[in-house]
């Protein structure tokens, strides 16, 4: 069923299917459970059980009692449910669903670069491969990357990979010198400085708000910084009435949903006339694909038991320490 040379289940859908019903109906006929991150597409977000960041989405996946898991989201947040849940089956809309900022580091590169500096304590993003996963002592996510680095003493030997803007960003909070890798997502990383400065000078009243994948000096112009969770937690508690918000626009969504009277500009990305920023691996996934990829319960994500020995170490590290920070 599955076609491999495109990654998902390419089957016609018949005119008129409602796919909402469908999805629905099948989510309960197989005990299945719909996982979405925010940058997922609204009516995908709008379809799946749970919505939340990289972080949320593990909590979700090591808690859930379901027979299969739908990762509407990239294939590391498939890998990452898949090693929690070896005995689930863990799909995904579409294979492909990649990211660029996990094929930054790859796994024989970062290997070397960990064995090259012997005593170091290995930390790395969610957004990584498995195999990364498996030369890693602690996974973080953007929610807690904070709290987890400053878990160690401060003179401590540590590696952060695979973000270099977030772990700048880190390093600058908590006062610390990480070794970075030397990695980016080409989403965040292609926010222009001068139009949300534009922005800015025609919405004065607007809050920047932005993800620390982004460049440090978008990390420098903004009122806050933090993970797509934080974000949308920040433009419900916040005064202000409207944000320039750069991060993937996908989460607006979830932001006006849960704050209809404000206003959410998305902010522009410097190489196209387009007004907002998309993660093109994100929205490979459709509301057609998901119903296939349910229904014929294809394509599945699957991890090697060696490698997922190794990698579920550093990724239950990482939920232990963030139960302990109420996180
Ligand atoms: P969070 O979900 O941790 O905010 O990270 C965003 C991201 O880039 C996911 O790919
Ligand atoms: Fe990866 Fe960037 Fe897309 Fe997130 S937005 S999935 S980090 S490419």
């Amino acid at each position: 069923m599955l076609d491999q040379s495109i990654g998902y289940v390419n089957k016609p859908i018949p005119v008129g299917l409602d796919l909402v019903k469908e999805i629905n109906r099948l989510r309960k006929e197989k005990n299945a459970i719909i996982l979405a991150h925010y940058y997922q597409t609204g009516d995908i977000q709008d379809v799946a059980d749970f919505v939340g960041d990289s972080l949320a989405l593990a909590q979700w996946a090591a808690k859930t009692t379901a027979d299969i898991i739908v990762l509407s989201g990239v294939h590391f947040m498939g890998e990452t449910a898949k090693i929690l849940c070896p005995d689930k089956k863990v799909l995904i809309p579409d294979l492909n669903a990649g990211c660029s900022l996990a094929d930054s580091c790859p796994a024989d590169a970062f290997e070397a670069f960990v064995k090259a500096h012997p005593g170091y304590t290995v930390i790395s993003y969610v957004n990584t491969s498995a195999a990364v996963k498996a030369v890693t002592d602690v996974v973080v996510t953007s929610t807690n990357a904070r709290q987890i680095v400053e878990s160690f003493p401060q003179d401590a030997k540590l590696i952060f990979g695979p973000d270099k803007n977030l772990g700048n960003y880190i390093n600058s909070i908590t006062g610390r010198d990480m070794l970075l890798w030397d990695g980016a997502c080409h989403v965040h990383e292609k926010f222009s400085l001068e139009k949300i400065l534009e922005l800015k000078k025609q919405y004065p009243d607007a809050e920047i708000i932005a993800h620390p994948e982004c460049k440090q000096p978008i990390i420098q112009i903004s009122d806050f910084v933090g993970s797509t969770a934080a974000l949308l937690k920040h433009t419900m508690t916040s005064g202000a009435k409207r944000f320039i918000v750069a991060t993937e626009s996908g989460v607006i969504h979830e932001m006006q949903k849960k704050s209809p009277e404000k206003e959410f500009i998305p902010a522009p990305p410097n190489d196209s006339t387009c007004a907002c920023n998309e993660c093109s691996f994100m929205r490979l996934n459709t509301m057609a694909k998901l119903y296939n990829c349910l229904r014929y319960e294809q394509p599945e994500v699957t991890v090697p038991d060696e490698i997922r020995e190794k990698a579920v170490k550093p990724i239950l590290r990482m939920l232990e320490l963030s139960a302990r920070l109420g996180l």
